[in-house]
């Protein structure tokens, strides 16, 4: 028996960051008014990371890409299979994992896309774990990337000041000891309108509407309580309790489902790995840029148990517990 172990981490974010007071300033000269301190002591947020206009996830993507392979000590023709996870992939085909493939040189992979909105990464890392433990792979890339810029509607002030871009990676190689040592993924797609991006491209042409659209208050609810319970599958899965977690590395969509979720579950605050006060929320970025932050500000260190935990649209969520 093979298992999966986390064995480096990267991440980029575009160089352009906009605060609150900027991107306030910036919608007002479009007639949507907002302000720092709604958006602060609504979510938590302060600044985003936004990719220049034509910027696309495969950038991104492979920039995260080669940061992880480095921390790893790995080159890029061991790698053996890339799943990148993204709801903005640059075109409908090849996948963005085929791109980041060709970008970094590994010859000798398997590429797709998998596509979970926020919970990409989660189902990613848990499928790539999958394949590792059934000795299908030996080096996964798995990467959450987006250019959640592109999807926004810069009129809807309930959104769009919410989201920014970025990617994160992580390499998983194969081990004797678990490194993965749990996962959880579940979706309920008859909740799929609280929060969709519901357009596309047919014929030539635009069906639907191609921007976020989201119930804020009905995806709140959902997210506290679906994470909750799936933690507890996890913890119960790997035979370990709620105070065996060193770090909790969730979504990071708004510091109030943080706060009550981290409640919820009696794990402390302090514990809980929070970025989205400088990346915002960047979808299926979100997980990896957290983890990525962690490690190498040295919050995250080996041996420690991770939770790490997806939630989004479809609606998905999910849960890894890794031991570092
Ligand atoms: N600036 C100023 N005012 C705003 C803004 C803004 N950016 N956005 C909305 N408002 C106004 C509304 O127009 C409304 O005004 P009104 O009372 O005059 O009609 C008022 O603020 C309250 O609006 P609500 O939508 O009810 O605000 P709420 O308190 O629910 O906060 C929020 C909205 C932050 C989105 C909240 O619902 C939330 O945290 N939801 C969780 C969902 C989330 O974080 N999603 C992220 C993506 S999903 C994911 O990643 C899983």
């Amino acid at each position: 028996m093979q298992y999966a172990v986390i064995a480096g981490t990267g991440s980029f974010l575009p160089p352009r960051s906009v605060s609150n007071d900027e991107l306030a300033a910036d919608l007002a000269a479009r007639g949507v008014e907002t302000s720092d301190e709604w958006i602060v002591t609504r979510t938590g947020i302060r600044q985003r990371h936004l990719a220049e206009r034509g910027v696309r996830t495969s950038e991104l993507a492979t920039r995260a890409a080669f940061a992880a392979l480095e921390n790893a000590g790995a080159k890029a023709e061991e790698v053996d299979l890339i799943i990148l996870a993204t709801s903005t992939p640059d075109f409908v085909f090849p996948s963005t994992a085929c791109l980041v493939q060709a970008n970094i040189g590994a010859a000798n992979a398997a590429a797709f896309d998998v596509q979970a909105v926020c919970s990409g990464f989660v189902y990613a890392l848990s499928t790539a774990d999958a394949f590792i433990r059934a000795g299908r792979a030996r080096c996964a890339l798995v990467i959450g990337a987006e250019v959640f810029s592109s999807i926004l509607d810069w009129s809807d002030r309930g959104t769009c000041v919410l989201f920014g871009d970025g990617a994160g990676a992580v390499v998983l190689r194969a081990a004797e000891q678990p490194g993965v040592l749990a996962a959880h993924l579940q979706a309920d797609g008859s909740q799929s309108k609280i929060l969709c991006a519901a357009g596309n491209v047919a014929y030539g042409e635009v069906f639907g509407d191609p921007f976020l659209r989201m119930d804020g208050q009905a995806v709140f609810k959902q997210a506290v309580t679906l994470l909750d319970r799936s933690a507890r599958i996890v913890c119960e899965q790997a035979g370990i309790s709620l105070a065996d977690i060193d770090w909790m590395v969730p979504h990071q969509a708004n510091v109030r489902i943080l706060t009550m979720l981290a409640r919820k579950l009696g794990v402390p605050l302090e514990r809980v790995v929070v970025t989205l006060d400088k990346h915002a929320n960047t979808s299926a970025a979100s997980v990896p840029l957290a983890l990525d932050t962690a490690r190498r500000d040295g919050r995250i260190q080996p041996g420690q148990h991770v939770l790490l935990q997806g939630v989004g649209g479809g609606f998905t969520w999910g849960s890894v517990l890794v031991r570092m």
